[in-house]
């Protein structure tokens, strides 16, 4: 454990659809830290630049719209433990789910001044410890002297029927093919992406989930997690 820190940093990546904000939260909840999905920062960015016609595709365009917001990362309800996006004191919860959203994140994801202007603010976000952060670069690139460092995967096929079954649930029409399809794409934009692609950290606890629940899953990572804090300590 750093000194400057109250708390360890846990950075945690994996594909979409594998339940990182479900485990996240889960992990954060036992430790009584903070946790934050970074995707909805990307998410928040690319729903203002929609809303706000800026082209996704004008990389300078998007970053100045990101600088000219104000950004803050607070708990939704009072003594909250997950940290929610807000731009100039809009929460976006909501907004950043839209399908539209969803299909065109992964554009912005790619400009290279977002990726550093986000990346900065999860840092500062994190630098003070007892945090869970969970994306795709934050044991690689963000944090990557993390103090736990998780890498969670599913195959496809079970990712995309536990969405399947997720909408099914909740009362609403659902493709599994469709799905199926969405999230390949997704992995492809993800793992094919020039600046700070999806990758496994050469030192990162890789949990398959597959055959797992969440709970087990975030069982696994407070195990792990209190042996480095242990040996940490010692
Ligand atoms: O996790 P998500 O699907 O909500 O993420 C939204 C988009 O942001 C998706 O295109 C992946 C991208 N992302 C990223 O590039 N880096 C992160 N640390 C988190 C998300």
């Amino acid at each position: 454990m750093k000194a400057r820190r109250r708390g360890l940093i846990i950075a945690m990546d994996g594909p979409a659809g594998v339940g990182k904000s479900t485990v996240g939260g889960l992990v954060a909840k036992a430790l009584g830290y903070k946790f934050i999905n970074t995707g909805e920062m990307y998410r928040a960015l690319t729903w203002k630049a929609l809303e706000s016609g800026v082209d996704l595709d004008d990389d300078q365009a998007v970053l100045a719209l990101a600088k000219r917001h104000h950004w803050e990362f607070k708990p939704v309800e009072e003594g909250g433990t997950t940290l929610k996006t807000f731009l100039d004191g809009q929460g976006v919860t909501l907004q950043i789910r839209d399908e539209r959203v969803s299909v065109n994140s992964s554009r912005v994801a790619a400009n290279p001044g977002v990726r550093k202007f986000l990346s900065k603010l999860q840092r500062e976000l994190g630098a003070s410890g007892s945090i869970v952060m969970e994306g795709r670069d934050i044991t690689t690139h963000v944090f990557p002297d993390a103090d736990a460092k998780i890498y969670l995967d599913a195959s496809p096929e079970e990712r995309a029927s536990r969405r399947y079954r997720q909408l099914k649930a909740a009362g609403q029409e659902a493709d599994r093919g469709a799905i199926l399809s969405a999230i390949l794409k997704r992995d492809l934009n993800d793992l094919k992406r020039e600046i700070n692609p999806l990758k496994q950290a050469p030192d990162a606890l890789v949990i398959d989930s597959t055959h797992l629940t969440m709970h087990q899953v975030a069982d696994r990572i407070l195990r792990h997690v209190r042996r480095k804090a242990k040996r940490n300590a010692g």
